[in-house]
C-alpha cells in the first residue's frame, strides 16, 4: 500500500528529513507534481501550522502557503497575535494534487484521499516530533483528519483546545495541544469575507491564549 514509511530515514534532523522528502515516492502524487513542499519556518517554533497540500504557486516554488492563501494566513497571524517567526508551516500531505482542465491545461487542485493522508503522515509526525511545538493548528478539513482522525469535522470542533494523539500511534498521549480553523483558503471563496475572515482570527487568537 501506500506509505512514505520506507523513505523516512531513522534519527535525522529536520534538514536531513526535507533532503529525504524530496525524494519520497511513498504514493502515486510524486509522479505528476514538480517536486515535494516539505514544511519551512522556525525548527524551535512553539506554533506548527498544518495545511491540506501544495497549491499550484508551492509547487512551482517548492515553499507551503507562498500563493494567496499564505497571504491571508500571514495577515491573520499577525492580528491573532502571533509571531509568524515563532512558527514552522507544513502540510498533511506533501505533493501537489491537481486535475487538468480545459485548453490551457490549467492546474485544479483536488482533494487528497485518506490513504494519501495516512501514506503521507509520517513526515508530518516525524516533523511535529522533531519540532516539538506547544500548539499544532489544523487549517481545514484535511489536517484535521490527519491530526485527529478520519470523524473530525471543522466546523463542530474548530476554536477549541484538543488533546493531539501521537501520530506514530504511540501508546501515551502528548502534552501538545491542537487548534483547528478553517483552511485560509476558505476566505478566499467566500462570499462574506469579512466574517469568515474574522472567524479565521478569533480561532488564531485561541492558538495564542494555548502558549505557555
Ligand atoms: N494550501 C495549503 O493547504 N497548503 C499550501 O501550502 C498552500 C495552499
Ligand atoms: Fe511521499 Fe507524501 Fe509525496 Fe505521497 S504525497 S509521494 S507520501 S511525500
Amino acid at each position: 500500500g501506500y506509505d512514505a514509511r520506507p523513505f523516512v530515514p531513522a534519527e535525522a534532523d529536520l534538514g536531513e528529513l526535507r533532503e529525504a522528502a524530496a525524494g519520497c515516492h511513498g504514493c502515486p502524487l510524486y509522479r505528476e507534481a514538480t517536486q515535494t513542499v516539505f514544511g519551512a519556518g522556525n525548527p524551535s517554533a512553539r506554533v506548527v501550522l498544518v495545511g491540506e497540500q501544495p497549491g499550484d504557486v508551492e509547487d512551482r516554488r517548492g515553499l507551503p502557503f507562498v500563493g494567496p492563501a499564505g497571504r491571508v494566513l500571514t495577515r491573520a497571524l499577525e492580528e491573532a497575535g502571533i509571531d509568524p517567526d515563532d512558527s514552522y508551516i507544513t502540510n498533511a500531505v506533501k505533493h501537489f494534487k491537481f486535475v487538468q482542465q480545459g485548453r490551457g491545461k490549467r492546474r485544479i487542485h483536488k482533494a487528497p484521499s485518506l490513504r494519501e493522508m495516512a501514506a503521507c503522515r509520517p513526515w508530518l509526525a516525524e516533523e511535529l516530533r522533531l519540532i516539538a511545538p506547544e500548539v499544532v493548528v489544523a487549517l481545514g478539513a484535511t489536517a484535521g483528519k490527519s491530526l485527529l482522525g478520519p470523524d473530525f469535522r471543522v466546523t463542530r470542533e474548530r476554536g477549541t483546545p484538543l488533546p493531539l494523539a501521537p501520530l506514530d500511534g504511540a501508546r501515551e498521549p502528548t502534552d501538545v495541544v491542537c487548534v483547528a480553523t478553517i483552511h485560509p483558503s476558505a476566505v478566499l471563496r467566500a462570499d462574506d469575507r469579512d466574517a469568515v475572515y474574522a472567524g479565521l482570527v478569533s480561532d488564531l487568537r485561541v492558538v495564542a491564549g494555548a502558549l505557555r
